[in-house]
């Protein structure tokens, strides 16, 4: 059993991690701004589970709070997801996302560093590869980022390598492994847990399941040129729960090793964007209507893992269907059709 501090926990992956290591027999502590979620949802992963999280509600770049967090609720390991996430948010705030995301975590390690706790699992991204030279995308393929956010993710893990390295140097043990996961989709299978993203969605699966439910009109298909098999962008789709999952298997690999590690989080493969709406459509018997416009700035034609490292050191791989990702994204979004708002609107609560 370990204890263990999630930051952004409330989060969309965040939340689902905290399921499955309170399912595991994990202690969890919490710590969020809500600057991107809601403390519903950490009440309704202790309504899942039947098990408390204890929750710090604050900024992982106050160094003074993870001093004290840590101080009040010793912890053992740390899983950082604590981070902002918009590709295009992050061109026009740089200074944002490089302050949050790559000097919050120096805060945190700084902290941990104090506290003397070395062992901790990153939120990394398959958007550090850029646009890849060779499919499937292995972890020793080149690193090439071509965004702040994607910057970010690299750096937190050129700071890890660092940071692991003179901590094993001194003789005191230390442990972090990147998780670079491909795309995140679906919820919980109870629905009452999953992706709540603020105004228009960016990405392409909450955007479906928002058009399914009649927020939105019609998806808009980012461009039926690009040099794939049916001409739209192709991506390794994974299920929320075999990534939380996936975290939960890291979380045993840093105890039993030392070191720093970067592992994809992917299915090994691709599905294109009209290939997801027919899925869905399949799944759910909800019609999505779409139209194709101009590509997106930034976008790559396809992208997709080799999972074979995840498997070899983590014994992990995905196991959810295209088709169970697509059903549990429809059954949250019908039973919160405006996310955590739709609970907190309900008067008598
Ligand atoms: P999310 O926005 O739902 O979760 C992030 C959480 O962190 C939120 O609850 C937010 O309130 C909190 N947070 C942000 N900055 C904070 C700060 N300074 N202090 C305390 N809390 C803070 O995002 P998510 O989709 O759950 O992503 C989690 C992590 O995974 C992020 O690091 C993200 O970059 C990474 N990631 C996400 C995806 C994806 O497609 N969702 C893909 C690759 C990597
Ligand atoms: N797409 C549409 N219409 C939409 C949204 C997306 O056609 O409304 C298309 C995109 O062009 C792309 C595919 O659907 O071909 C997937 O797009 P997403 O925005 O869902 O996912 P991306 O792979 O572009 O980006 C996501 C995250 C990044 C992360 C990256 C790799 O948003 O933060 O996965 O992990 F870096």
């Amino acid at each position: 059993m370990a204890r263990v501090l999630v930051t952004g926990g409330a989060g969309y992956i965040g939340s689902h991690t905290m399921v499955e290591l309170l399912a595991a027999g994990h202690e969890v502590v919490c710590l969020d701004n809500f600057c991107n979620s809601s403390p519903e949802a950490v009440e309704r992963v202790q309504a899942i589970t039947g098990r408390p999280v204890r929750l710090f509600t604050g900024d992982v770049r106050d160094r003074s709070l993870l001093d004290a967090l840590f101080r009040a609720a010793p912890v053992d390991s740390v899983i950082h997801y604590a981070a902002l996430k918009a590709v295009g948010e992050s061109v026009a705030r740089p200074l944002a996302y490089y302050e949050n995301n790559l000097a919050g975590t120096l805060t945190l390690l700084q902290a941990m560093d104090a506290a003397q706790v070395r062992r901790i699992v990153f939120s990394s991204s398959a958007t550090v590869y850029g646009a890849p030279q060779r499919l499937p995308i292995a972890e020793d393929a080149p690193l090439a980022p071509f965004n702040p956010y994607g910057h970010s993710k690299a750096m937190v893990e050129q700071v890890l390598r660092d940071w692991c390295a003179a901590a094993v140097a001194a003789g005191r043990p230390a442990a972090a492994v990147a998780l670079r996961y491909f795309n995140p989709v679906g919820a919980h299978p109870s629905g009452r847990i999953g992706e709540d993203p603020a105004g228009t969605p960016s990405n392409l699966f909450p955007f479906i399941t928002q058009v399914a439910v009649g927020r939105r009109a019609e998806l808009a298909v980012f461009g039926n040129d690009w040099p794939t098999e049916d001409g739209t962008g192709v991506r390794d789709y994974l299920h929320v729960v075999d990534l939380a999952r996936g975290h939960v298997r890291a979380l045993d690999w840093l105890v039993a090793h030392g070191g720093f590690v970067a592992i994809n989080l992917g299915t090994g493969r691709g599905i294109s964007v009209l290939q997801m709406v027919q899925a869905f459509e399949r799944a759910t018997g909800v019609r999505v209507p779409y139209r194709v416009v101009a590509r997106r700035p930034g976008d790559i034609a396809a992208c997709w893992a080799d999972p074979a490292l995840a498997q070899r050191l983590l014994g992990w791989q995905a196991t959810h269907t295209l088709e169970q990702m697509c059903d549990s994204g429809w059954r949250w979004q019908q039973a919160n059709p405006d996310g955590y708002r739709s609970q907190a609107a309900r008067p008598g609560r």
